[in-house]
């Protein structure tokens, strides 16, 4: 029987429990593994902090330098958070020998090519399931479980705070703000929820899942983001109305020589599964060539789920030290000479259906003008509907298009938003109808 040693740098919601799961289940992971693991030190700046965990004596440390430097302790599980200093550490423990097990999309979206690279070159691994979706295992899926297909398209539902702010304000009618509080509370927001509701984390994870997916090296900056901050309930009522539902969508489409790549918020008709996802939920839709839809489901965030996953990676590394095996599946599921730049289109080239409301003054003619600047731009209309909710001398003119291409839409509706009768910028999101996207 082996004994392993672990560290943990970080000890905050998820590092807590990893150290919980390690302690308290030690005998059940050795009755399916056959390892013995150690939780010999978890650091963290501040040691004064009450967790929901008591640590033996001697633990519990500051120093994350003694853990990266101990020569007894195999694997090191940086959850800090953050970039700059969980780079630093990544990249000393990789240099180290240390296998390093990690929760960090944003350190992995920034520079995990250069992590995975320093990982190769000293003959360690690097692993990150709890970066993508916390439980949901979407990271092994597309690595192992996929290999044999073609991705051909990927829709998730990636951050657990958008999706309990927008259920909240659809299902319960709750402000935005007090939506955000409560996410915050319960502790799936990041420490700058700047990143969950701008869609950046989203667009960190999709920056990891179109790697795996594609053999593509990780780019964060190629992928088109927009957050759910201007989502207002007047345009979940009309969602509803019309037999949609409002979710911040992390979309990637595989056209061969070039990918789709962005993250929005977008209309999904009641008959896509997730339209069904709610509260800090997460779910991703992955359709391959040989296996058709495949969806995932899982709490995308919060302690136990993501310390789930944190322990799968650190089992996987362990089978790997016992059978003597280095690097047994790619670190991002391709031959690294295999992976690939492949470009993504910008937002311009993107086909979509697409929703507009417009603030109108209620005088003739103003249909008949939007209708014929949309007609110059080759964009069809499918539904008009102007309602008589007079709001501040304006009325909504909600207009619903067939597949267009959204350069036309965005040169369209500048020219729209020049009428004299536009009182205010227009909304546009944008419609994903394809149940396969
Ligand atoms: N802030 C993230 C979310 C945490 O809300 O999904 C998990 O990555």
């Amino acid at each position: 029987m082996k004994n392993i040693n672990i560290g943990i740098l970080g000890c905050g919601i998820v590092g807590t429990g990893v150290s919980k799961l390690l302690i308290e289940k030690k005998q059940f992971i050795k009755s399916r593994t056959g390892v013995l693991f150690n939780l010999k030190h978890v650091a963290d700046i501040d040691i004064k902090r009450q967790r929901s965990i008591t640590f033996k004596q001697g633990v519990f440390i500051k120093d994350a330098e003694k853990i990266i430097n101990d020569p007894e302790i195999d694997i090191i599980v940086e959850l800090i958070g953050g970039k700059d200093i969980a780079k630093d550490f990544t990249i000393k423990a990789l240099k180290n020998g240390k296998h390093v097990v990690t929760a960090n999309k944003a350190l992995i979206a920034s520079f995990g090519n250069e992590l995975v690279k320093t990982a190769y070159k000293n003959n360690v691994e690097f692993a990150f399931e709890a970066s993508c979706g916390g439980c949901m295992p979407v990271i092994k899926t597309l690595r192992e479980s996929m290999v044999g297909n073609t991705i051909e398209s990927m829709t998730g539902i990636l951050n657990g705070t958008c999706n309990y702010i927008l259920t909240k304000m659809s299902k319960e009618n709750c402000s935005f703000d007090k939506a955000l509080e409560q996410a915050k509370e319960k502790g799936f927001a990041e420490a700058d929820p700047f990143l969950d509701i701008e869609g950046f984390d989203s667009a960190h994870k999709l920056a990891i899942l179109i790697s795996l997916a594609y053999g593509k090296e990780i780019t964060l900056n190629d992928i088109y983001v927009e957050g759910i901050t201007e989502i207002s309930p007047m345009d979940i009522q009309f969602a509803r109305e019309f037999g949609y539902v409002i979710k911040l969508l992390a979309i990637s489409k595989n056209y061969k020589n070039n990918i789709e790549a962005r993250v929005h918020p977008a209309m999904i008709p009641l008959a896509n599964p997730l339209s069904y996802i709610d509260g800090s939920m997460n779910a991703v839709v992955i359709n391959g060539d040989v296996t058709g839809e495949t969806m995932l489901y899982g709490h995308g965030a919060g302690m136990m789920p993501t310390a789930s996953a944190v322990i799968s990676d650190i089992v996987d590394i362990a089978r790997n030290i016992i059978t003597k095996n280095k690097t047994r599946i790619p670190i991002l599921g391709y031959f690294q000479e295999n992976i690939k730049k492949i470009p993504v289109f910008s937002i311009k080239e993107i086909n979509a259906s697409y929703y507009f409301r417009f603030a109108a003054a209620d005088n003739p003619g103003v249909l008949s003008k939007i209708s014929g600047i949309l007609g110059d731009h080759n964009i069809s209309i499918k539904i008009v509907q102007q309602t008589g909710r007079n709001i501040n001398g304006s009325v909504p003119v909600v207009i619903i298009t067939h597949l267009a291409k959204e350069e036309n839409i965005q040169k369209a509706l500048k020219m729209i938003s020049k009428l004299d009768s536009i009182i205010d910028k227009p909304v546009v999101i944008r419609i994903e109808e394809d149940k396969k996207i």
